[in-house]
C-alpha cells in the first residue's frame, strides 16, 4: 500500500464516502452487525476514517472493537469518533499482529483487503494467519471493490449529485482533484500489481484453502465462515 496517498485522502473521504451516494457501504454494516451479539471481539482492518465503523458501533455498542489503521490522518480522524473503550492498533496489519490477538467473532475488510499485497501468496499466509485469530463459526467479512474507476463518471456522478453532497460548487472543484488523484493510484495500482482486486472464485481459493467457506454473497460483499 501507499500510505502517503491517504494523507490529503483522509481531509476529504467522509465527503466523498457519502452514504446516500454509495448505500452498499451501510448495507455492508448491517450485515456485518447481524453476525455480532453481545460482547463479541470484531478487528475493523484498515478502518479509515471510522466513519463506518461508528456506524457499526450504533448498532452493536457492545463489541469489543479493534480498529487497525496504518495511515497517520486516517487515525488521527478515526480517534476522534471512536469510543476510549476501542483498542486503536496504528500499523498495518500483518501476521505478528494477528499472533497478539485474542480469539475474533469477526474481522472486516471495507474497501481494504485490496491494498493489503500485490500477489496472492501472501493474501494465502494472511487467510491461514486470520484462521487461526477467528472462533469456530467466526468470520471474516469483505466489502469489495467493484473495480477500477471510470474517471469522467465519477465525476459526472458527484457533479450530479452535488446537492446530496451538500457542498458548493467551489468545494466540489476544490476538492475534486484530491479524489481523483486517489482514484488514479487506485487503477494504477490494480494495473501494475500493487493491489489486488478478488472476486468469489479468487476469495474461495485464499479463504477456501484456510478452512474458511463463503456463507453470504450480495454484489461485492462476501462473508467467510470458519468451520
Ligand atoms: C479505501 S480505505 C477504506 C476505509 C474504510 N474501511 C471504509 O470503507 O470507509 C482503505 C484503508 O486501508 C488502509 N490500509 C492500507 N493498507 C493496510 C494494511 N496493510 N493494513 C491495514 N490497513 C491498511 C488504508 O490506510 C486506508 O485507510
Amino acid at each position: 500500500m501507499n500510505p502517503s496517498c491517504y494523507d490529503d485522502y483522509a481531509k476529504v473521504f467522509d465527503l466523498y464516502s457519502n452514504v446516500h451516494l454509495f448505500p452498499q457501504n451501510l448495507r455492508f454494516i448491517e450485515v456485518a452487525a447481524e453476525l455480532l451479539q453481545h460482547g463479541d471481539r470484531v478487528t475493523d482492518v484498515g478502518g479509515g476514517t471510522g466513519m463506518f465503523t461508528a456506524e457499526l458501533l450504533e448498532r452493536v455498542p457492545w463489541v469489543n472493537l479493534t480498529f487497525v489503521e496504518p495511515s497517520p490522518p486516517m487515525m488521527e480522524i478515526a480517534a476522534t469518533r471512536l469510543p476510549i473503550s476501542a483498542d486503536l492498533v496504528h500499523a498495518p496489519l500483518n501476521g505478528e499482529l494477528l499472533a497478539q490477538l485474542p480469539p475474533q467473532k469477526l474481522f472486516l475488510f471495507q474497501r481494504s483487503l485490496y491494498s493489503l499485497h500485490g500477489t496472492i501468496d501472501p493474501y494465502r499466509k494472511l487467510a491461514v494467519e486470520l484462521a487461526a485469530r477467528t472462533l469456530e463459526g467466526g468470520h471474516v467479512a469483505i466489502y469489495e471493490m467493484p473495480g477500477p474507476y471510470d474517471m469522467e463518471l465519477a465525476w459526472e456522478y458527484y457533479s450530479v449529485n452535488r446537492e446530496v453532497l451538500g457542498v458548493t460548487a467551489e468545494v466540489l472543484l476544490e476538492t475534486w482533484p484530491v479524489m481523483e488523484a486517489v482514484f488514479q493510484e487506485f487503477n494504477s495500482g490494480i494495473s501494475e500489481g500493487r493491489y489486488t482486486l478478488f472476486n468469489r472464485s479468487s476469495l474461495d481459493d485464499v479463504f477456501g484453502g484456510a478452512g474458511f467457506r463463503c456463507t453470504y454473497e450480495e454484489g461485492t460483499t462476501f462473508v467467510y465462515t470458519k468451520g
